[in-house]
């Protein structure tokens, strides 16, 4: 099959398509005709290793996984001889950041990971993108226990974990004031948040607005600038690990920072995760804002354009 492999870590051009072995279902496992994927921030995390930390997941000299790929949809194609979730011709959707393999024309999955059944109403470009964004946006939110009413302000709302945040925080029925330059302002209103800053016109400190919690979604203010927004008690979460780690550090020394704290949850995703995201996005709470798509053959292309930091939710990658 078709994949695009990386053996080494660095810049987008370490990443090859060629051919390498379709993978074999185990027992357990599915194996799926993968029809879309994305690169994410996370993929694009992991191929450059560019935070040292990634490596004592993904290999400290070189990639122990060579594709990557943590979303995928697609159409089962054969299971194993105890699978009894799936069944071939099941389209399916999924996340793995353990494993990765969705940039590819199959990918083999143990039949209880974090993988559904595609809502009916969407296409396979969106299903790829149902869970990145949404995964570490439903940690955070799930982390400070936002509840129906809280004031909840996603600061970057136009990427793929912003653009979630403030549909699950719709959802929960949260007053969302969310963040966004000046041409994606209608985009983010149309996603259900109540207030739109665009930050390029306004100071989102400067609104007389205050909240439960700050969440910046693209990891680009720091606690201090939103501790002045923050109610007592308040929460900052960022996406990011500011400037010289402080953010972990503050979250760790949350007994000094008074009745205004930093979290900095570690991911963690199930399928009981998935079956929440498949629940929303079926029920139309939940429709992952889509960017540009590339062929699986032009990956190269699509990771320097998601390095660029200007992409709008999510891109899709073709793998058929
Ligand atoms: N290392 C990892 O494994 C990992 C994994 C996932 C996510 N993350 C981090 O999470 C963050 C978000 O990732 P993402 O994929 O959701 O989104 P993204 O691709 O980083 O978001 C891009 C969007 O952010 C907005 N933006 C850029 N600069 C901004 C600024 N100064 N203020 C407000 N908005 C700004 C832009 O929209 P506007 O034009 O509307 O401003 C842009 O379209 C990133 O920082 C990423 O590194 C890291």
């Amino acid at each position: 099959m078709q994949a695009a492999v990386y053996t080494s870590y660095g810049a987008p051009d370490v990443v090859t398509v060629r051919d390498i072995p379709t993978p074999r279902p185990g027992e357990k496992d599915v194996l799926i005709r993968v029809h879309a994927s994305t690169v994410n921030r996370t993929d694009c995390g992991f191929r450059s290793a560019e935070y040292f930390i990634s490596r004592f997941w993904s290999g400290l000299f070189k990639p122990k996984r060579q594709v990557l790929g943590c979303e995928f949809a697609g159409v089962v194609d054969s299971v194993g001889s105890s699978v009894t979730m799936f069944k071939p011709g099941d389209k399916v959707f999924g996340f793995n950041d353990r494993t990765f393999g969705g940039h590819a024309e199959y990918i083999c999955q143990p039949e209880n990971s974090a993988m559904d059944i595609i809502p009916e109403h969407l296409n396979f470009e969106q299903a790829a993108a149902l869970t990145e964004g949404s995964h570490y946006a439903l940690n955070d939110i799930y982390a400070a226990h936002v509840k129906a009413g809280d004031h909840v302000l996603v600061y970057g709302a136009t990427g793929a974990i912003g653009s979630a945040a403030v549909q699950i925080l719709k959802y929960l029925n949260a007053h969302v004031t969310a963040v966004c330059g000046t041409a994606h302002v209608d985009l983010i209103k149309s996603l259900g948040a109540d207030v739109v800053i665009d930050y390029m016109q306004q100071d989102y400190t400067q609104q007389g607005l205050t909240f439960d919690l700050v969440f910046d979604a693209v990891g680009k203010t720091s606690f201090g600038t939103c501790k002045p927004v923050l109610n007592e008690p308040g929460i900052y979460i960022s996406t990011e690990l500011g400037k010289n780690g402080q953010n972990v550090w503050y979250s760790i020394f949350n007994a000094f920072t008074g009745n205004k704290k930093v979290l900095f949850p570690l991911p963690v995703y199930d399928k009981e995760m998935i079956s929440f995201i498949r629940k929303i996005a079926d029920e139309k709470h939940f429709t992952p804002v889509l960017d540009k798509t590339y062929a699986l053959k032009d990956i190269r292309e699509a990771y320097a354009y998601v390095e660029t930091g200007t992409k709008v939710g999510n891109v899709i990658i073709r793998c058929i």
